[in-house]
Formats: structure tokens, sequence, C-alpha cells
């Protein structure tokens, strides 16, 4: 199981890298263009300082071709960059090339059902993203699908896992990884809420007060 931060954010990037719980990022256009503007390559390249392990960063383009090239100038970047294509007819040939041939890994994007995912997961994919929040906008059960995907990788035996994306809540990330999804990729927002409880705060209070009373008696020195 790993956590990876979702965002191109540099600050967010960063602290959520402090937290020593993340193994990777993942970017997509429209994060992209939420984070201050600027330098797009100079923004990942400083987010592969930031963050240990793959970084995903999204092609625009809309046909095959300009796929190949697109996923090529940003997998030239840098190793660590995996590419994000997402599942579209024009898109499938496109994630076998990136694989097989040039050595690059693929993210296939902006996935909602187990058809999609066996598709890429087929390719070669080696990351399939179904995107949690926007599968129960739907009104479709996305811990279903997460755990269809994760049978079907498994009868099938293919190399490829399971980030579970678009959280809408803090509970999301515990649900996809007990529904099989082997990353999760979140905002800073949620890890945080992850660590805090109230009972925790109050508890470590009691802790110190004890402490305290204890040194003010001369109990404790
Ligand atoms: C995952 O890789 C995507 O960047 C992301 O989680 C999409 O989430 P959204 O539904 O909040 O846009």
């Amino acid at each position: 199981m790993q956590l990876f931060i979702d965002t191109a954010d540099l600050q967010e990037a960063r602290r959520a890298a402090g937290l020593g719980v993340i193994s990777g990022a993942t970017t997509n256009p429209k994060l992209a263009a939420a984070a201050a503007p600027g330098d797009f390559e100079q923004r990942i390249r400083q987010m592969l300082d930031i963050v240990s392990g793959p970084i995903s960063v999204e092609v625009l383009a809309e046909n095959a071709d300009d796929m190949l090239v697109e996923a090529a100038d940003y997998a030239a970047w840098d190793p660590r960059i995996a590419v994000k294509i997402p599942l579209t007819l024009e898109g499938l040939p496109v994630i076998r090339q990136l694989e097989r041939e040039r050595d690059i890994r693929v993210n296939v994007t902006c996935m909602m059902n187990a058809n999609q995912a066996l598709l890429a997961l087929m390719a070669g994919a080696s990351y399939v993203s179904l995107f949690v929040g926007r599968i129960s906008d739907m009104g479709y059960d996305a811990y279903a699908v997460i755990a269809e995907t994760a049978d079907l990788i498994e009868r099938g035996g293919f190399g490829g896992r399971i980030i579970a994306g678009s959280m809408r809540q803090v509970g999301d990330i515990q649900r996809s990884f007990q529904a099989g999804a082997h990353i999760v990729t979140t905002q800073y927002d949620y890890l945080a809420q992850m660590a805090h409880h109230p009972r925790t705060v109050e508890t470590i209070e009691e802790f110190k007060q004890a402490w305290d009373q204890a040194q003010r008696q001369g109990d404790l020195r």
C-alpha cells in the first residue's frame, strides 16, 4: 500500500512530503491550471526534487500520434515520470507502445469502471487510475469497481497496480485500500485529517497536565 500526493502545487507537495508517508505524486491538467502559473516543466522538475517516487504527468493530446510525441517529451524530463494517458480508443494503442516499445511507465487515467481498467491492464499499463469520487457522483459503487479490478488483476496475472484517485472525503482513503487499491492519491488536507482525532488531542493534554502537576508538587525532577 502506498500513498501519493495528488497536486501540482509545490507548497502542498512539500507539506505532504514532509509527513514521511508519501511515495509518489499525481498531477493532471486541472490541478496544474489551479496551481500558480509558470513554466510547467520547471514545476514538475521542482516536484521531482520534493517528492520521491513516480510523478504522473498527463497528456493533453487527443490523437495517438500527438499523444506519443507529448508522452515522450514528458518522459524525457526524468526516468521517474509516469505518463498519464486517458482511457480512450485513441489512447489504448499508445499505452502498449509506450510501455513495451519505449520503456515508459504509463498511468491510465480518468477510468470509471472495471471494463476500462481491464483494457488498460491488457495493454500493459503500470498503473490504472480509478476515480472514486467521480464514480460515486454517478451513483455507482466505487469500491465494488476497485474490488472487481483487483480481482481481474489477480485472475489475469497482470502487472498493473490500481491507483484510487478523486478522493472526496478522508474515509475514501481507507475504504479504497480495503477494497483492493494498491495506491491512493489524495490531497494534503485528507492526510492531515487522517492524523487528527479530538480524543488524541485531549489525551495528550491530560498526560501533559498530570506531568506538570507532579512537577509543581516536586514529585518529578
Ligand atoms: C488522479 O490521478 C486525479 O488527479 C484526481 O484524483 C482527479 O480527482 P478529481 O475528481 O477531484 O478531479
